[in-house]
């Protein structure tokens, strides 16, 4: 590629990132972390980004297959899960346990995801983690197995203070407390590599 060529390609790189950022300048980088690992505050947005709901940026590259990290985002806590091939697979299966396994209900995530993985990449899972009944986060346990409240767990979200459980699309099981699917937020992708939890777009 010529030096001309590569300058242009810069330059359009450079122009979608604006337009994905808008007229928000308070924007907040935020980064690495795993599964039990709650937040890295170092590369949290600031108090005042997070005061007015500023983009939060994510770099995904530090999210390893089957990991969770969280951030926030407007008060709320946000889960960026990483799932993998083994993952996927267990999303399937079990529709008639759920709810709202179409994901009927309008209000818990944006157009795009509108489908089994509830996401705009079925890698990728972003999702506001706090139950839909009231409030708790529940916790991350992706491993199907016998468990206490559930002797054929497919793995998901299961909320300890209520016993709401949730598959790994966030999808709502039936006769648990949560009346709906745990909502995904607005988001896009700047590059492969970049998340953007905010700014609700295309891939
Ligand atoms: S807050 Fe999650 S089940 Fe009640």
């Amino acid at each position: 590629m010529s030096s001309d060529d590569k300058n242009h390609q810069q330059g359009a790189d450079m122009g979608r990132r604006r337009m994905l950022i808008g007229a928000t300048s308070a924007l907040g980088a935020v980064g690495v972390g795993f599964v039990a690992v709650p937040f890295l505050k170092s590369w949290m947005p600031s108090a005042r980004a997070k005061a007015v709901g500023a983009p939060v940026e994510v770099d995904l590259r530090t999210v390893k297959p089957d990991q969770i990290i969280k951030v926030m985002w407007r008060g709320q806590t946000i889960g960026i899960m990483n799932r993998s091939k083994k993952l996927l697979d267990r999303i399937g299966g079990h529709d008639e346990q759920l709810s709202d396994p179409g994901s009927a209900v309008i209000d818990q995530q944006p157009e795009f995801a509108v489908n089994e993985f509830r996401s705009m990449k079925p890698e990728w899972l972003v999702l506001n983690m706090h139950c839909t009944h009231l409030g708790c986060i529940p916790q991350v346990l992706p491993e199907p197995g016998a468990y206490a409240w559930e002797a054929d767990w497919p793995g998901g979200f299961f909320c300890p203070c209520h016993k709401s459980k949730f598959d790994l699309s966030g999808r709502v099981f039936k006769g648990v407390p949560a009346p709906t699917n745990l909502i995904i937020p607005p988001y896009s992708f700047l590059d492969n590599n970049t998340l953007i939890i905010g700014v609700s777009g295309a891939a």
